[in-house]
């Protein structure tokens, strides 16, 4: 028995550091450091969380521009969300050593970026065409101008195949990545919801005061989970028996005040706090991934990020396959007594009217220290959640274990 836990905790600690390589990997941030004269450049990665997706992707090129070279793009005054397509189009996914750039087959390349990959690039203005030039030049140009805008200078860190940084002239003018977006505060959440398969949630959301707590919200940064049609018709008729109030927890629920893009989710595993989050009701989820795919745990139900509606920070919107159900709702389904119980509904029904509904504390930091406080439940919420949560539950506290006694592990080899 002890033996078999062993073998398991030993084939899990193997599963869980496969993914976590990647983690481990390259961090632009601290590479860029090294180099004070491309502090500009750095700062903007961040600020645009580009730093995040940059250190979650693997055979990318950096192509950094000094601070004198950042200065003509800083004169336009772009809005965030424009800085970050711009930067984006600095970011090829490919690896480009020094030695590679100089020996491109046929003189030239295509290279897509990370701009490209957001899907905000129309016909070719994701890519970047590289070219060796005479005397042993090679030029950059965004394939949008059809010109040479920029050259090589040096190599600035090179970890083959994982991450080249180099720095290139000046900065590569793009209109479209220039463009102005739309402030995501002029975005319909609803229409959009709507148009792309979510229309029941978005139903719901305009007949409820949730509604109200989401605008509020989009400025200081926004998640939503919304999940699909097929998944919240099925629960339409459990959403029509709670009261206004759990009506509102529950949309509540599916909302998180912060921004988080689906790189920095893939990042961060943990406890979550949500727009339902008030005081006592803790109305939080628990979020993790394999390394590809990223789901979100009540204590009742597991549901995985299928697609991404809007990614614009501070606001992004994600379609998920599932309805959240939070313990504080539905607890009876996970009591054995048939009878309907009392507490389901009171957390819900009496704070709401007074409630301030400007969240701006963080999440909650991950640790998983909540989680034991559920397990007495465990065992019913197997006979009443559907099969497929329960035995997620279940794995998910086993692997907060191994995750535990796996990562002593990979920092006791760091420290020898
Ligand atoms: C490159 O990335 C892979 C996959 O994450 C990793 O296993 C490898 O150690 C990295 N290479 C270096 C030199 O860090
Ligand atoms: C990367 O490095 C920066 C500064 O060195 C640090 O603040 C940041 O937390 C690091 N990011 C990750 C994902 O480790
Ligand atoms: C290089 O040029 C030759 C002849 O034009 C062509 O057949 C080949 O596909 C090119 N290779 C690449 C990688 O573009
Ligand atoms: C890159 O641009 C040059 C000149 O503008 C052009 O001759 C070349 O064909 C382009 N390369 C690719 C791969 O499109
Ligand atoms: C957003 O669109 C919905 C229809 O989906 C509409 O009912 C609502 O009034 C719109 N909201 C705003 C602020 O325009
Ligand atoms: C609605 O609530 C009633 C009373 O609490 C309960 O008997 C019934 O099963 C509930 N219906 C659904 C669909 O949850």
């Amino acid at each position: 028995m002890q033996l078999r836990y062993t073998a398991a905790v030993v084939i899990s600690m193997i599963a869980l550091l496969l993914p976590g390589a990647t983690v481990e990997g390259h961090n632009i941030t601290s590479i860029l450091a090294k180099f004070p004269e491309f502090s500009t450049f750095n700062h903007y990665l961040t600020i645009t969380h580009l730093a995040d997706e940059i250190n979650n992707r693997q055979t990318i090129t950096v192509c950094a521009v000094n601070n004198a070279g950042m200065s003509d793009l800083l004169s336009k005054h772009l809005s965030v969300y424009a800085m970050k397509n711009v930067l984006s189009l600095h970011v090829l996914l490919d690896y480009f050593g020094a030695k590679k750039l100089h020996q491109i087959t046929n003189g030239t390349a295509l290279a897509a970026t990370m701009f490209q990959a957001t899907g905000t690039a129309s016909g070719s203005s994701g890519f970047v065409n590289i070219t060796d030039l005479k005397g042993g030049k090679v030029g950059f140009g965004s394939e949008d101008t059809g010109r040479t805008d920029a050259t090589f200078v040096k190599s600035l860190h090179e970890l083959p195949y994982n991450i080249s940084v180099i720095q290139i002239s000046s900065m590569l003018p793009s209109a479209e990545a220039e463009a102005p977006t739309p402030e995501p505060a002029a975005v319909n959440i609803t229409s959009l919801m709507s148009a792309h398969g979510c229309m029941n949630f978005a139903e719901a959301l305009l007949a409820s005061d949730a509604m109200k707590t989401y605008e509020d919200n989009i400025d200081g940064g926004l998640s939503v989970f919304c999940p699909l049609d097929d998944a919240f018709k099925g629960f339409l008729p459990k959403y029509k028996n709670l009261t206004v109030g759990g009506k509102q927890s529950l949309l509540e629920y599916h909302g998180v005040p912060i921004y988080q893009s689906m790189s920095m989710l893939k990042s961060s595993n943990g406890l979550m706090n949500t727009l339902a989050t008030d005081g006592a009701s803790k109305y939080d989820f628990t979020v993790q991934n394999d390394g590809q795919e990223v789901t979100i745990k009540t204590s009742i139900v597991t549901a995985k990020i299928v697609g991404t509606l809007i990614d614009q920070q501070p606001l992004v919107i994600f379609t998920i396959n599932k309805v959240l159900l939070p313990k504080e709702l539905f607890k009876a389904a996970l009591s054995p007594a048939p009878a309907p119980a009392p507490e389901a509904d009171a957390p819900a029904e009496s704070p709401k009217s007074s409630k301030k509904k400007k969240h701006k504390s963080p999440p909650a930091s991950d640790s998983p220290s909540d989680s034991p406080a559920d397990s007495p439940d465990d065992g019913v919420a197997d006979q009443e959640a559907d099969s497929n949560s329960a035995t997620e539950i279940k794995g998910f506290r086993f692997a907060a274990v191994a995750v535990a006694v796996a990562s002593s592990f990979w920092f006791a080899s760091l420290v020898v």
